[in-house]
């Protein structure tokens, strides 16, 4: 797919069938991560993931009380519905190194790479969702996922699927709003 069809394509999806998601294709979704601008190539980025059969699991974790406790106990149930309706599920970090301007850019960079990641599951026919939830950065979630939540920041979670919603694209300013030629 072109690069400019998948940006116009992409959009937040967060209600997916529950088909899984091949672990060929979510390796391929970090390998298209890992190919972002990176200052001093210092590639600060780390991946989670969840394939289908790792669900049940994870969701075991969500329902610890501690863990739980992150969310409004009216909307731990629906987040919890819905992760079990993902495809697979993709935890990303940023290792936590340096000093203050290494570690902003080194988020960029993970940010950057999460951007890559969502297009290329465009590119697989696949919806995401980039979510920020304090339910997935909860410290016990992040070492299931394989991070070290001592010496990483959590990025994001990004649920992905196959969609069962096509959500319109929500408002954006005019672009003459945020553009101003020099
Ligand atoms: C850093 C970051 C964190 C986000 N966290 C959440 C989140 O926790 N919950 C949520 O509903 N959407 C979250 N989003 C998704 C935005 O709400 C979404 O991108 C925005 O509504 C625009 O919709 P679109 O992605 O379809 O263009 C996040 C997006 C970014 C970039």
């Amino acid at each position: 797919m072109d690069v400019l069809a998948a940006i116009a394509a992409r959009r937040t999806v967060k209600a997916f069938t529950g088909a899984p998601i091949p672990r060929e294709t979510l390796r391929a979704l970090c390998e298209a991560a890992v190919q972002a601008p990176n200052h001093r190539l210092t590639q600060p980025w780390r991946f989670g993931v969840a394939d289908r059969d790792s669900i049940p699991r994870l969701l075991e974790v969500l329902r610890r009380p501690a863990v739980a406790a992150c969310v409004e106990a009216r909307k731990l149930g629906p987040a919890l519905e819905r992760i079990a309706a993902c495809g697979g599920l993709i935890q990303v970090a940023c290792v936590l190194e340096g000093g203050e301007e290494r570690r902003r850019e080194d988020r960029d960079a993970a940010a950057a790479a999460v951007q890559n990641l969502l297009l290329a599951a465009v590119g697989h026919g696949l919806g995401s969702f980039w979510s920020t939830s304090p339910l997935m950065a909860h410290p016990e979630v992040l070492r299931w996922f394989g991070a070290d939540p001592t010496s990483m920041a959590h990025i994001g979670t990004i649920w992905l699927g196959v969609p069962a919603e096509s959500p319109p694209s929500p408002h954006r300013r005019h672009l003459d709003e945020v553009l101003h030629w020099a």
